[in-house]
């Protein structure tokens, strides 16, 4: 597992990465320290550890992601639930220069940095793929979504950046890879290894080193009544 744990020490995996990687190590772990004590109760580290460092981060390094550690990220999202177990996702990976070059052309141009990545996979439903029910509730891109959270987690466990993006021609790339009509292309996500930040622009360097920033629970919580 590679979430970083406050105590983890850096891997001989990172080490040989080089200063950049490490000083990106260290920068997650004080994170996970920094929301470890800010939480309100020592509970807080019972929160999956993969869920507390995974970060929309862009440093992306070009190296290859082996065919193993991508069978095991995409394994991950089949095991999401999903209505009447009807596995509505249908993924499309991008790792071939190929494929990879043509899903380049369609991102938009502040996801520059998304083109560094060794791997992209297309995230694709059908809506009757999945349950339709009389009172408007669709369930394919709901069940889609828990899909590529299982998969982010699983990059993040092994190391990996994994960040989903909506900034692309959706429609130019389902021409490009002649996706038939009726299927949504919902989003597109980079996969790779932490990179150097001095391939990004200032304010995604800035970023970068951020916190993370969410929402007061009271804002998305209520209990009780609504
Ligand atoms: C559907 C979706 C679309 C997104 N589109 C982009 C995008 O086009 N470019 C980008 O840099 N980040 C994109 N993001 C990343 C979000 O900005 C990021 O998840 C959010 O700021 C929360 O940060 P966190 O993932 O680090 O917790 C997208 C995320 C999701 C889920």
């Amino acid at each position: 597992m590679f979430a970083i744990d406050a105590d983890r020490q850096p891997s001989p995996e990172w080490e040989a990465r080089g200063s950049e990687a490490m000083l990106v190590f260290e920068l997650r772990r004080q994170y996970t320290v920094s929301i470890m004590n800010t939480s309100s109760k020592d509970t807080s580290n019972q929160i999956v550890s993969v869920l507390q460092s995974r970060r929309s981060l862009r440093a992306l390094d070009t190296r290859e992601i082996g065919a193993d550690v991508l069978e095991r990220i995409m394994t991950a999202a089949t095991l999401a639930p999903s209505c009447s177990n009807k596995q509505p996702w249908r993924y499309l990976v991008a790792r071939g220069e190929d494929a990879l070059s043509r899903v380049r052309l369609r991102l938009s141009e502040g996801n520059y940095w998304a083109r560094r990545a060794p791997v992209i996979v297309l995230v694709i439903t059908r809506d009757d793929l999945d349950c339709r029910l009389d009172d408007d509730r669709n369930y394919a891109q709901f069940d889609t979504g828990m899909s590529v959270m299982a998969m982010l987690a699983q990059a993040e466990a092994e190391g990996l950046y994994a960040h989903p993006m909506a900034g692309f021609d959706s429609v130019g790339l389902r021409g490009d890879f002649g996706i038939e009509d009726g299927y949504r292309l919902l989003t597109v996500i980079a996969i790779g290894y932490p990179g150097s930040i001095e391939v990004l622009n200032e304010k995604h360097q800035a970023a970068e080193r951020s916190e993370r920033d969410r929402k007061p629970l009271s804002d998305v919580v209520r209990y009780d009544s609504w």
